[in-house]
């Protein structure tokens, strides 16, 4: 049963913010809010080509953070930032959760022999700023997120678009998170579908 819908979300956002700890260094986990557009076009500016390989939700600019943040829309698509506060605030992560699934999803799952509902299922694509990534900051990020989707009534999770079959960290970090392979596709490249139900 949900507990939150989105419209609680277009009301408050703060309803799914975190604060965690990268060691000492406090770091929060909230919703993507109008005023965040220079900072996020920095994260995206700011990606590596390798980050860019494994990441492509979407065009990774400044003009794209401008567009987001004007057309913030928590009713389809929720996008978390994790934000080192302070006098110079940098986003240091970018995940997104899509409450639904796509039809590409859809097709492919269908074809493993696990439908998926758009109604009850979402989509996921997280992303770690490069100096930020193996160091534990994915994994401090996953249970606000995954409460987050629970308290959106969410059956399970998806990735969009799946995960290349050569980004070992990235499988290690969903299986860690009980993402289980359910099969694979290919593109110009091998992937993986993975799935968590919740
Ligand atoms: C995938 C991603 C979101 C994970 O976030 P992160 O902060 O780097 O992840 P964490 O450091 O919390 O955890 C990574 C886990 O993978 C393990 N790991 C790291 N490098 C690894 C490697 N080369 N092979 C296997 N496991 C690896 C770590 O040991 C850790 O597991 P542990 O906590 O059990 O030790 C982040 O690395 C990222 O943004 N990568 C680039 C973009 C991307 O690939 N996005 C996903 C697209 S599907």
């Amino acid at each position: 049963m949900a507990t939150l819908s989105p419209n609680d979300l277009i009301h408050n956002p703060h309803v799914v913010t975190k604060q965690v700890y990268l060691g000492a260094q406090p770091v929060i986990f909230r919703l993507l809010l109008a005023g965040d557009a220079l900072l996020l076009g920095r994260y995206f500016e700011g990606l590596s080509a390798e980050t860019r390989r494994r990441y492509g939700p979407h065009p990774l600019t400044a003009d794209e953070a401008e567009r987001l943040c004007a057309t913030i829309a928590v009713h389809d698509t929720l996008r978390f930032v994790a934000l080192l506060p302070g006098e110079t605030p940098e986003i240091v992560a970018y995940f997104i959760l899509v409450l639904g699934v796509r039809d590409n999803e859809i097709a492919r799952y269908a074809g493993y022999g696990e439908p998926l509902d758009p109604a009850r299922d979402c989509t996921f694509a997280p992303s770690v700023a490069d100096a930020y990534q193996g160091r534990g900051l994915g994994s401090l990020l996953m249970p606000p997120l995954l409460d987050a989707a629970q308290r959106l009534g969410r059956r399970a999770i998806v990735l969009m678009a799946g995960t290349q079959a050569t980004n070992a960290r990235a499988i290690a970090f969903y299986r860690k998170f009980g993402f289980e392979h359910i099969g694979d596709f290919q593109t110009e490249i091998a992937n993986h579908d993975m799935i968590l139900y919740l």
